[in-house]
C-alpha cells in the first residue's frame, strides 16, 4: 500500500524506539557491595523501574549496559526479555552507548535512559518519541542549582548548539540553568556514526555521549528539548541519601494515585507500598501500613495502623485490626483479623471468621465462621466451620523432624490452653475440655479431658523466704 501523502519523504511516525539503558557505574557513594541499580526503591531494584518505563512506552528491545556486578544485575532482571552488553572498562556515557549498538537495529531510534534515574515517567517519554524522528531529542531541566550537570548551550535564537559538561565549562557558561538529565533519543544511523567521533580529550578523559549533540548540529540535524512535567522525573540516585529522598517521592506518588481511585488513607505520607495494591471501592488504611507483592484488598475493606501485607487478598468487609502482620494468605468476608495476628504463608482463611490477637496460623485453612480469638498456634491444620479455638491453644504440628496434619471438624469446641499433637483429627461436633493434651484422634460429639484430677491439700504451707541468720 502507497503511504499517504502527508507522509512522503518522512519516516513513518512508528519508528521503533529501542531503549538503551546505562548501568554500568560502580556508585561508589553507596558505599555498598551491591550495583547501585540494584538497590531497591519501592521494593524493586532501581533499574527495574526503568525497564518497566520502557517497556510501558513500547520499546522494540531494551539493552542494559552493565559493568560492576554484572551476573547480579543479569539475575534479576531474568525475568524480562532484554538484552546486555558489557562495558569494561568504562570509558563515559559515550563509549557505553556504543556497547549497546551491535544489540541495535539500524532501521529505529535509540534512546539513553539512566538504570540509577528510575522515576522517569512513560508520559514524558511519549512527548518525547512523538516528536520528528529524523531530530535529536533532549530531556533538559532548569535548576536554580545546576552544579554538577552539563549544560544546555543555545545561540541567539534560542537553538542548541551542543552540551559542556561542568568540569570543561567556562564561568558564563556555568551560570547557565539549563541541564543535561541525560536522556536523549536520537536516530540510530546518524548516532552509530556521530559515536564513532568521539574523542576523549576532555577534563575526565571520557568519551561523552553528549558532544553528539555538536555534531548533530554540525551535520544539520534539528536537536529539539522537552523538559519533564515532575522536576523528580529525572532525578539520580548517587547515595543512600538520595535515595531515600526519591523513595519518599514515589511513595508519595503512589499514595496520590491511590487517593485518586478512591481509597482512603488517614495520612497519606505514612504509607508504604512496595508492589502492587489493588483497592476495592470505599477502602480504608490507617497510618504506618506497609504492602508488599501483590496485595487485593475487597470493598470496604478496613485497614488498622501498622498492619505489613505481603502476597495478600482480602474479602469485602473484613478489617484487619492494627500490628497485624499476614504474608501468602487469603482472607474471605467479612472477617476480623487482629489486632496483633500474624498469617504466615499457606493460610486461607473462608468468610466471617476471628482471628484476635497473638494467633498465629501457618498452612492451614479455616472455614467459614470459626474463631480463634487469643494467643495460638495453628499449623498445617484444616479447621471446619463454626470451630471455636480456645485461648492458649496449641497444634504441636512439629516432632522435631517432620511436620504432621491436624484436622479439627466442623463445630468443634477446643478448650483452653490445650495441645494438638499431631497427626490427631477431631471429630464434627466434639468438645475439648481445658487444658487437655490430645494425642490420639477423638470421636464426633465426645468430650474429651485429659487433665489430671483435681485435689484439695488441707493444711499445705507455702514455702516461705528463710530470715536473715537462718540456718538451712
Ligand atoms: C552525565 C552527563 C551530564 C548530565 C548528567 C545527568 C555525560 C558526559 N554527561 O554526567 O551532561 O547532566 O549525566 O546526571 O554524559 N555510565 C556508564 N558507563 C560509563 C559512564 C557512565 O554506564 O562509562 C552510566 C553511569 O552508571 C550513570 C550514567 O551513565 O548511570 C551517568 O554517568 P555519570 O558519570 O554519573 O555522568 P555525569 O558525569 O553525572
Ligand atoms: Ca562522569
Amino acid at each position: 500500500m502507497p503511504a499517504p501523502l502527508d507522509q512522503l519523504g518522512s519516516a513513518p511516525v512508528t519508528t521503533p524506539v529501542d531503549v538503551v539503558i546505562l548501568a554500568a557505574g560502580k556508585g561508589k557513594r553507596m558505599y555498598s557491595a551491591v550495583p547501585k541499580v540494584l538497590h531497591r526503591l519501592g521494593g524493586r531494584p532501581l533499574v527495574q523501574h526503568v525497564v518497566n518505563a520502557a517497556r510501558a512506552l513500547g520499546a522494540r528491545s531494551i539493552c542494559v549496559v552493565y559493568g560492576h556486578g554484572g551476573a547480579q544485575v543479569r539475575d534479576s532482571l531474568a525475568a524480562y526479555d532484554l538484552h546486555f552488553a558489557l562495558q569494561e572498562p568504562q570509558l563515559g556515557t559515550g563509549h557505553a552507548v556504543l556497547q549497546a549498538l551491535p544489540h541495535v537495529g539500524e532501521d529505529g531510534r535509540v534512546l539513553v535512559l539512566y538504570g540509577d534515574v528510575p522515576l522517569i515517567r512513560v508520559t514524558t517519554l511519549q512527548r518525547l518519541t512523538a516528536g520528528d524522528p529524523e531530530a535529536v531529542h533532549l530531556v533538559t531541566a532548569t535548576m536554580d542549582e545546576p552544579g554538577g550537570y552539563g549544560r544546555i548551550v543555545r545561540n541567539g535564537d534560542r537553538q542548541v548548539q551542543r552540551i559542556v559538561e561542568e568540569n570543561d565549562a567556562s564561568p558564563a557558561e556555568r551560570g547557565i540553568t539549563e541541564v543535561n538529565t541525560g536522556i536523549i533519543l536520537a536516530p540510530t544511523a546518524k548516532l552509530a556514526g556521530w559515536l564513532g567521533e568521539l574523542r576523549s580529550e576532555n577534563t575526565q578523559g571520557e568519551y561523552y555521549l553528549t558532544d553528539v549533540v555538536a555534531l548533530a548540529i554540525r551535520d544539520g540535524v534539528p536537536v529539539n528539548t522537552v523538559q519533564p512535567e515532575a522536576t523528580w522525573e529525572t532525578l539520580g540516585v548517587n547515595s543512600k541519601a538520595d535515595l531515600a529522598v526519591l523513595e519518599r517521592i514515589y511513595q508519595r506518588y503512589q499514595a496520590d494515585d491511590l487517593l485518586g481511585r478512591g481509597v482512603t488513607l488517614l495520612d497519606p505520607a505514612r504509607i508504604d507500598l512496595r508492589g502492587i495494591l489493588e483497592c476495592g471501592a470505599d477502602v480504608t488504611i490507617d497510618v504506618n501500613c506497609v504492602f508488599e507483592g501483590t496485595v487485593r484488598l475487597g470493598n470496604d475493606v478496613v485497614i488498622g495502623a501498622n498492619c505489613v501485607l505481603r502476597d495478600v487478598s482480602v474479602g469485602d468487609g473484613t478489617l484487619i485490626a492494627p500490628f497485624s502482620h499476614l504474608e501468602a494468605a487469603t482472607i474471605g468476608e467479612g472477617c476480623q483479623i487482629g489486632p496483633f495476628a500474624r498469617m504466615r504463608p499457606g493460610t486461607r482463611i473462608a468468610g466471617h471468621v476471628h482471628i484476635g490477637n497473638f494467633v498465629e496460623i501457618k498452612n492451614s485453612v479455616i472455614q467459614n465462621g470459626s474463631k480463634a480469638n487469643h494467643l495460638a498456634y495453628i499449623g498445617d491444620t484444616d479447621v471446619g466451620e463454626r470451630v471455636n479455638i480456645g485461648a492458649g491453644t496449641i497444634v504441636c504440628n512439629y516432632d522435631g523432624a517432620n511436620k504432621h496434619k491436624t484436622i479439627i471438624e466442623d463445630n468443634v469446641f477446643i478448650g483452653s490452653d490445650t495441645q494438638l499433637v499431631a497427626p490427631v483429627r477431631i471429630g464434627e461436633g466434639a468438645t475439648i475440655g481445658a487444658g487437655t493434651t490430645v494425642t490420639k484422634d477423638v470421636p464426633a460429639g465426645v468430650l474429651a479431658l485429659s487433665r489430671a484430677k483435681q485435689t484439695a491439700i488441707e493444711g499445705w504451707k507455702r514455702p516461705r523466704k528463710k530470715a536473715k541468720g537462718e540456718d538451712g
